[in-house]
């Protein structure tokens, strides 16, 4: 009965730890890791980049998008999805959107844009990423790779699937990275329970083909 009884507590506390730990619960990005970038103003066409984060990976590759679109000579938003006034997507020629993923799910930041604002947003140019780790030993561009197309069925549809009325130009499930000491202590438990190895997985030329074939295709 007594092993029972611990077994129940064990279960309820790992269950506890698991709601904790997925989006939108013990979820708060932090201030430093948002970056926010409304100084690209030069390009005729103007482009949206827009991501939700929890520890600063998606906003850094959201950055380096943005970097490459300016570079491109579009003109170019970056902001955190929190922070972006959706009366503004009509006001864009397209809108890049990115989440992380957790625990095999996006965000709710991005998810309630998409809930809300998708008739909107299938009027424009579309493009969708998401950060994750099933993707960090991928170093070279090979979509046809078991990882990424597991990451594209398992996380990038789903949800994109729900709102058939935007139809993106583009789908890219690019690496991000986690640092356990940046994790929240729920989170810490799940990813060192789970064997996760930490670090930053980001592939900064791969972020930048996909940012370039975005910048054709925007044309
Ligand atoms: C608690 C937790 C759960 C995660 N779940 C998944 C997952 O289910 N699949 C995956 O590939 N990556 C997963 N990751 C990795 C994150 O998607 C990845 O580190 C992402 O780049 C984090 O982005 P952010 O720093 O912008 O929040 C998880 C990371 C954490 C900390």
């Amino acid at each position: 009965m007594k092993k029972q009884f611990s077994a129940l507590c064990l279960m309820l506390a790992l269950g506890v730890m698991l709601i904790a730990a997925s989006p939108g619960y013990c979820y708060r990005e932090k201030p430093d890791d948002l970056v926010s970038d409304n100084s690209c103003t030069h390009g005729v066409k103007k482009i949206l980049v827009t991501y939700d984060t929890e520890h600063g990976n998606t906003a850094l590759v959201a950055k380096q998008i943005f970097d490459d679109l300016c570079a491109a000579d579009y003109s170019v938003d970056l902001i955190f999805v929190e922070y972006f006034d959706p009366a503004e997507i009509l006001n864009y020629d397209g809108i890049v959107v990115g989440s992380p993923i957790y625990i095999g799910k996006w965000l709710p930041g991005i998810n309630k844009l998409l809930k809300r604002h998708h008739a909107t947003i299938a009027q424009i140019p579309s493009a969708f990423f998401i950060t994750c780790t099933n993707v960090r030993d991928l170093t070279t561009d090979n979509e046809s790779a078991p990882k990424y197309q597991e990451s594209l069925t398992a996380f990038m549809n789903p949800v994109l699937e729900k709102y058939p009325d935007i139809v993106p130009v583009s789908k890219k499930v690019l690496a991000g990275g986690f640092q356990f000491s940046e994790l929240y202590p729920f989170q810490r438990f799940l990813m060192k329970l789970a064997k996760y190895p930490e670090g930053d997985f980001r592939k900064s030329d791969l972020i930048d083909a996909w940012a370039e074939d975005l910048a054709d295709t925007f044309k």
